[in-house]
């Protein structure tokens, strides 16, 4: 199957009311876990790299095994760059291959995020590629973006139409209250702003910060207009965890291949109960 761009699999979800998860992968075996897992329950799926990955990896392996594992999978997959505050990192990947990318001028004032926001959607659009954009400050820590309490804001509605108006984004991320990482209390996540924002603007909406949040709340994101939902530590704490089990049961086992094999399995685990908590499941 050829690899599908953000709007590709985004619109479907929105028009009919489920959403596709975009997995945080680390390296090739948890974007493999999820490749397979995604065609496990015949589900879309966003494969999505965060900064880091990209520069821990390198920009042309990575996209090199990726784009491998998307074109050979029985589901339509997107490859897709997450909060990246570096434009022309994001350019750079658009033209080697990511099918989209999320630029992340929330930190720089209103007019400018637009501006710069829609000069690298013209630019990606060129190319096929999709762009996603955010406003508002989504609190936590995801890659080397940190938000503080102080400095978290929610999205503004009004701007919010404007912005992607202007912009002509293929999906918004508004900040309604959730947060990069772990929650420490109870999340307080607004879901009437996302009603009202998903409802009057034109492209999908995104929901960040996905790990820990209940199934209850995850149902009524989806209920109110997100038809992308990002998850980064959930596939992270897998991984490692998985992979310390099997370690820890078999101290004398030193083939790399069967440790790997147990984080991957944790892995695909999250991966399918999420798809199918979304679902995406049969709407590839
Ligand atoms: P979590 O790490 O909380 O799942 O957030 C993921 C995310 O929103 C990546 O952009």
């Amino acid at each position: 199957m050829s690899i599908y761009n953000l709007a590709d699999v985004l619109n479907p979800a929105a028009r009919n009311g489920y959403a596709v998860a975009a997995f945080n992968i680390v390296n090739f075996q948890t974007a493999q876990a999820i490749v397979q897992s995604a065609e496990a329950v015949h589900s879309p799926l966003i494969l999505q790299t965060s900064v880091s990955t990209v520069k821990a990896i390198g920009i042309e392996p990575l996209i090199h095994f990726l784009r491998g594992l998307a074109e050979s999978a029985a589901v339509p997959v997107a490859i897709h760059l997450d909060h990246c505050p570096d434009i022309d990192l994001a350019l750079r990947c658009a033209e080697l291959g990511w099918s989209s990318v999320m630029v992340d001028l929330s930190k720089r004032p209103y007019e400018e995020n637009l501006r710069e926001t829609a000069r690298v959607v013209s630019y990606c659009h060129g190319l096929g590629v999709s762009v996603e954009g955010e406003l508002g400050a989504i609190l936590g820590v995801e890659d080397h973006i940190v938000v503080s309490e102080r400095d978290a804001s929610l999205a503004d509605p009004v701007l919010s139409i404007e912005y992607c108006r202007e912009t002509k984004i293929d999906a918004f991320a508004p900040a309604i209250g959730t947060a990069h990482g772990l929650y420490k209390g109870v999340p307080k996540v607004e879901f009437d702003l996302l009603r009202t924002i998903a409802a009057s603007v034109a492209c999908p909406t995104v929901v960040h910060g996905g790990t820990g949040l209940s199934d209850c709340a995850f149902r009524r994101c989806i209920k109110n207009g997100a038809a992308k939902i990002n998850i980064s530590t959930a596939v992270k704490i897998a991984w490692c965890q998985g992979m310390l089990q099997y370690l820890q049961d078999h101290s004398e086992e030193n083939n790399p291949l069967k440790s790997d094999a147990a984080a991957m399995k944790a892995v695909a685990e999250t991966a399918i109960a999420h798809m199918k908590l979304f679902g995406s499941e049969n709407k590839a």
